[in-house]
């Protein structure tokens, strides 16, 4: 049997609903709907909100409006904000900010949910804080391992038997063994590398941002298709470690999902400073995904490890994507004095 909800349930799911809702107007951000947990939330009554847009409530150095510039907003499209926001009273909340475009009256608005993830988050980031340091740790001991051991014996072996064959006289079927034994080795020494690389990108303290991100696109370049248009204007040599192994690991994550994922021909990645942040802009022209069908059937981790990097260096995140139509993550980072 179906089971049709009323008109005036559908008003109270709204109103009374114990998550603070809206409906948010596209293009100006003024709120045209909103129920009292989200007045209760802010300390705004309904009329007040009412004559507010959800800028309002963003801190001020966080104030910028995602604005997708290659993807048109329409219905089904899904974003989702992790950033501040501040109360009447002046209280700053950390909220995930979700939102769907919908038709309302005729109009595509966003229906938004705002989470209040403050409370979860101080010992959220105490715990994550020791776990990425723990989970590091461990990639830098066994890459280390790798290059330090394994690499130094192949590539040992790889200088005796290159020093064996003058010596040796071999003919046909014999040197086109050796030669192949060789060559076997000189992949075996690239494959090593390539792990040591992926598990800790060489001394991330020795190297700065700008080249770590120009070696991910360069690797990435060489085992896609995917055209590429990379632009950066960033030039910050002095970042704290940390902000360089989550800022280097969230890119990666981002373009392995594209790589494994997107099914795209174009890829757009624009990393600029701005003001005291670093911006981060990834953008494919490939197949999408719903948050439905995201919160229903996916195991992966590498998204919420975006989630809970972007919180360790107090970022901010938006994942803006819809089937078909591409993905966009943008990902703000404040930097050192901000
Ligand atoms: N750029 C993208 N294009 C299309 N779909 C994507 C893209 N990025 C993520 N997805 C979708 O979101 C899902 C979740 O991504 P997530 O990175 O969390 O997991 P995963 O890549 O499947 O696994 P893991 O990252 O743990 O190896 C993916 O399975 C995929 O369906
Ligand atoms: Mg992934």
């Amino acid at each position: 049997m179906d089971y049709q909800i009323p008109k005036y349930g559908k008003e109270v799911l709204f109103n009374e609903n114990p998550l603070p809702l809206m409906l948010i107007e596209l293009n100006t951000n003024k709120i045209l709907k909103t129920n009292s947990a989200a007045s209760a939330k802010f300390g705004y009554s309904r009329d007040e909100l009412l004559e507010m847009d959800l800028s309002d409530f963003r801190l001020s150095e966080d104030k910028e409006i995602v604005s997708p510039p290659q993807v048109s907003v329409q219905s089904g499209h899904y974003f989702e904000t992790i950033s501040r926001c501040v109360t009447k009273k002046k209280n700053t909340i950390n909220t995930s900010i979700q939102s769907k475009i919908i038709l309302y009256k005729g109009k595509e608005v966003a229906f938004t949910v705002i989470n209040d993830v403050s409370p979860y988050k101080s010992i959220e980031t105490r715990i994550i804080n020791a776990q990425s340091e723990a989970i590091d740790m461990e990639r830098e001991a066994i890459s280390q391992e790798i290059h330090d051991g394994l690499v130094q014996v192949l590539a040992t072996s790889q200088i005796y038997l290159k020093k064996l064959h003058p010596s040796i006289a071999l003919e046909g079927e014999l040197m086109d063994q050796y030669n192949k034994a060789l060559s076997l080795l000189g992949r075996g020494i690239n494959e090593a590398r390539t792990i040591t690389h992926n598990l800790m990108p060489k001394s991330v303290v020795d190297l700065s941002l700008n080249f770590l991100i120009e070696e991910l696109i360069n690797d990435f370049s060489e085992t896609s298709d995917i055209t590429i248009n990379f632009q950066m204007d960033f030039d910050q040599p002095d970042l704290s470690d940390k902000i360089k192994i989550n800022v280097y690991r969230i890119m990666q994550e981002a373009l392995n999902n594209i790589r494994k994922h997107s099914k795209a021909s174009q890829l757009d990645i624009f990393v600029t400073a701005k003001g005291k942040k670093m911006v981060l802009d990834i953008v494919d022209n490939g197949v999408g995904f719903d948050h439905t069908s995201l919160q229903s059937n996916n195991r992966g981790i590498g998204l919420k490890n975006l989630k809970r990097r972007t919180a360790l260096i107090g970022g901010i995140l938006n994942i803006f994507s819809q089937k078909e139509k591409g993905t966009r993550i943008k990902l703000r980072v404040p930097l050192k004095g901000d």
